[in-house]
């Protein structure tokens, strides 16, 4: 694996510090209105930061899955987004926080945050460890991001290529021949 990997992006002690303030943002927007909070993590991508992230957050909490598909197989290029597994639990009243990897094109979570609308949540937040602003689009709204990065292809922590490198402790480049 480590024979893969280019360059480091974000090293493992700065995701660990950033996630820990991520989590104190989250808590403080929380308090006071923590009955009824349900987090919806997009499977499979979100799976690491999300297992940091929960054990930071002294909130009560319940934990609906979904899985969306952008990147299929090998794909690098953003593909029509499928829901590979329905939503796992009730959202219907509730306060919702969906905790993704990535945003990038943006269609995965416009998927997502309309599936909960339409399922009657409360209140729909969303929190992404990584952003990328030059592809963002402005209707696909993010209340927590953890760091801003460039318009790359990464992974570790949890984003894949071909479902390899999830384990990868750092977020990570991959060196060019490993990805035609
Ligand atoms: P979007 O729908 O284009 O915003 O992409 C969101 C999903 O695609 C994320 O949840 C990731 O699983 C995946 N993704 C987007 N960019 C990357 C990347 O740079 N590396 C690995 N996975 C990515
Ligand atoms: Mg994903």
């Amino acid at each position: 694996m480590e024979m893969d990997i280019a360059r480091i992006l974000i090293h493992c002690d700065d995701i660990e510090a950033r996630v820990k303030n991520m989590a104190a943002e989250i808590g403080n927007r929380y308090t006071g209105d923590e009955t009824g909070l349900t987090l919806v993590p997009i499977l499979s991508g979100s799976i690491i930061f999300l297992a940091d992230l929960i054990r930071q957050l002294p909130l009560k909490m319940k934990i609906a899955l979904v899985q969306v598909s952008t990147y299929p197989g090998s794909a690098t290029l953003p593909q029509t987004p499928k829901t590979v597994l329905e939503l796992s639990g009730e959202v219907s009243g509730r306060n919702v926080l969906i905790v993704d990897d990535i945003l990038d094109s943006g269609r995965t979570l416009r998927r997502v945050q309309g599936m909960l609308r339409e399922r009657g949540a409360k209140s729909i937040r969303t929190a992404v460890l990584l952003r990328k602003p030059a592809k963002a689009p402005p209707d696909v709204v993010v209340d927590f991001v953890g760091f801003d990065i460039d318009d790359l292809f990464v992974v570790g922590y949890g984003l894949d290529y071909d479902d390899h490198y999830r384990n990868y402790p750092h977020v990570a480049v991959l060196h060019a021949d490993v990805m035609p």
